[in-house]
């Protein structure tokens, strides 16, 4: 089958759906490729990159959706676009279903397929298919950049011969994927960074890039389904606008990413607290497509207000960095065609039995699909500490007790099993025999409550590193080869050579961890 991308027609969007890398993996899943003449221009893939990985050029876009049994696109099909469908056809693209109504009735005409890329689930399998998250990533770091453009200072504090420069300090409204995009950007820019959500659980990973979590003294958890946020109470909004009240005379620059699905942006940033702000201070909404943060956003505009804050409501972030946004959309579409094609013999199959499927086909052979069924897998981002939020802190206790009264049961029966096992084999076995096997038995023992006891993020590190130490094996290996016999050399030998592998491969996975977190 023929899957092609037109140019993107939408005013001012540079992104396009397919790039030459994506197109050469399209190719091995059996698919033959075609693309729009200068689709790719503005996102710096020319033609010829396109024609050297085997994608034909088609003159224009009536020639492309006439040839096209699959068709790729950013945004959703435009009204001049509709008419240029053909019955059967598969497209995929951005379409926000919940929003766009009429267009997804006009798909509905057409009886074609589609799947929409802003409905894959947040479960961990559809992390590589997340082309929200790809997109608010890159939002998240333009923001940061498009901040500093307006901003008048340094991000980073400095002492200079000509004085002293204190650093920027920045607020981010929602740590989501944008949020938590737009932190990483602010923090390795030298600014002090403070962050806030209504969801508890994201306060770790905050503070695990070096910002500052605000607290709220609310009982109450803000996680909802699917990896995102519920609506909050009004008292909790309330004590929220009360923190940033007192934030705002402070801070420098605010990011505002606050959103919950499918509902207009909250408003957190009203035009009393933009009045707080210092001349000079900036203001990025993200959320100004869905209504804005900030009172004062005007979508698509950089404003100044009285007292000299700018605010951006940019709704174009993505798009104004095309080349990497490109290749981060493209490859997120070709594994969700890599998902659609079991068989890789080039025929889409839209499977509406597997969830991250499900969850994006929003009509299937002209039947709207919309909205699916709940995910069966739980979403990532949701938390196990949440039921354990809402208990008091005399039932965890309790709890604890129980768990361990229980686990401490168990261990006491597998004990006195292994205690019989052990003296019922020494009745036949001879006594060098038996001191060997009590020594392996327990370090078996202490090895499992070592690495049983570690949480299992760790188990990696932990095993590199315990991997190594423990090929101390090596020097009882090294003590038998003295021995004449010829047999208990070699296998000396071998128990080096196996350990040795051990050992070097133990500290490779660990500086390959290590180098992992420090930066080039
Ligand atoms: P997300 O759903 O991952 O994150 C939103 C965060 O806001 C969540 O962590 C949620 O807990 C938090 N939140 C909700 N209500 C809150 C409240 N009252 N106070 C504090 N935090 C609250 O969304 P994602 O993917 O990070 O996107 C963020 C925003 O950026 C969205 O509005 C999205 O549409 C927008 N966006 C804008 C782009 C642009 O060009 N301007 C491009 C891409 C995304």
């Amino acid at each position: 089958m023929i899957i092609g991308s037109p140019k993107e027609i939408f005013k001012g969007e540079n992104r396009v759906a397919m790039t030459p890398e994506s197109a050469k993996q399209l190719q091995k899943l059996g698919y033959q490729c075609i693309l729009e003449k200068g689709a790719g221009a503005n996102s710096n893939f020319s033609d010829k990159d396109f024609k050297n990985v085997g994608v034909k050029i088609v003159k224009d876009a009536n020639e492309l959706w006439k040839q096209s049994d699959i068709i790729l696109k950013v945004r959703g099909p435009e009204k001049s676009e509709l008419s240029k469908i053909t019955s059967k056809q598969h497209i995929i693209s951005f379409i926000w279903p919940n929003q766009n109504k009429p267009l997804l009735n006009a798909l509905k005409k057409k009886k074609v397929t589609v799947q929409a890329m802003d409905m894959i689930p947040r479960i961990s399998r559809a992390q590589k298919m997340d082309a929200l998250s790809s997109m608010a990533n890159i939002a998240g770091y333009r923001a940061i950049i498009e901040a500093g453009n307006q901003f008048g200072r340094f991000f980073t504090g400095q002492i200079t011969a000509a004085g002293k420069v204190p650093p920027a300090k920045i607020l981010i409204i929602g740590a989501g994927v944008a949020g938590l995009a737009a932190i990483g950007t602010a923090q390795s820019m030298g600014a002090i960074v403070r962050a806030f959500d209504v969801r508890p659980e994201v306060a770790e990973q905050i503070e695990s890039m070096g910002a500052e979590f605000l607290m709220l003294d609310f009982k109450t958890d803000g996680t909802g389904e699917g990896g995102y946020a519920k609506p909050a109470s009004k008292e909790f909004i309330k004590k929220e606008m009360e923190l940033f009240k007192k934030q705002a005379p402070e801070i420098d620059i605010v990011i505002t990413t606050a959103l919950i699905p499918g509902m207009p942006a909250p408003k957190l940033w009203p035009k009393e607290m933009v009045s707080l702000m210092k001349p000079g201070s900036v203001i990025v909404d993200l959320a100004a497509e869905q209504g804005g943060n900030c009172e004062v956003t005007v979508p698509n505009k950089i404003i100044e207000t009285k007292n000299k804050v700018k605010v951006i409501g940019y709704t174009d972030l993505p798009s104004r960095m095309a080349t990497q946004s490109s290749s981060l959309y493209s490859t997120n579409i070709r594994h969700m065609i890599d998902e659609l094609t079991p068989k890789k013999d080039g025929k889409p199959f839209t499977n509406m039995e597997d969830d991250v499927i499900r969850g994006a086909t929003v009509l299937h052979e002209g039947k709207i699909t919309f909205p699916p069924p709940k995910p069966k897998i739980v979403a990532i981002a949701k938390h196990e500490t949440k039921n354990t939020k809402e208990k008091t802190p005399e039932e965890i206790v309790l709890e604890q007790i129980n768990a361990e009264k229980k686990s401490g049961k168990l261990q006491i029966i597998l004990l006195t099993i292994g205690a019989c096992l052990t003296w019922f084999i020494g009745f036949f076995a001879p006594s060098e025999f038996m001191q060997h096997f009590i020594v392996f038995i327990l370090s078996c023992f202490v090895g499992y409550q070592v690495i049983w006891n570690v949480s299992h993020s760790l188990h990696t590190p932990l095993m590199a590193i315990t991997n190594a130490i423990s090929s101390i094996v090596i020097i009882g290996a090294l003590l038998q080869m003295r021995f004449e016999n010829d047999i208990v050399s070699l296998l000396a030998l071998v128990s080096v050579f196996i350990a040795t592998i051990n050992i070097v491969g133990g500290f490779m996975v660990t500086k390959r961890m290590l180098s992992m977190f420090q930066r080039s």
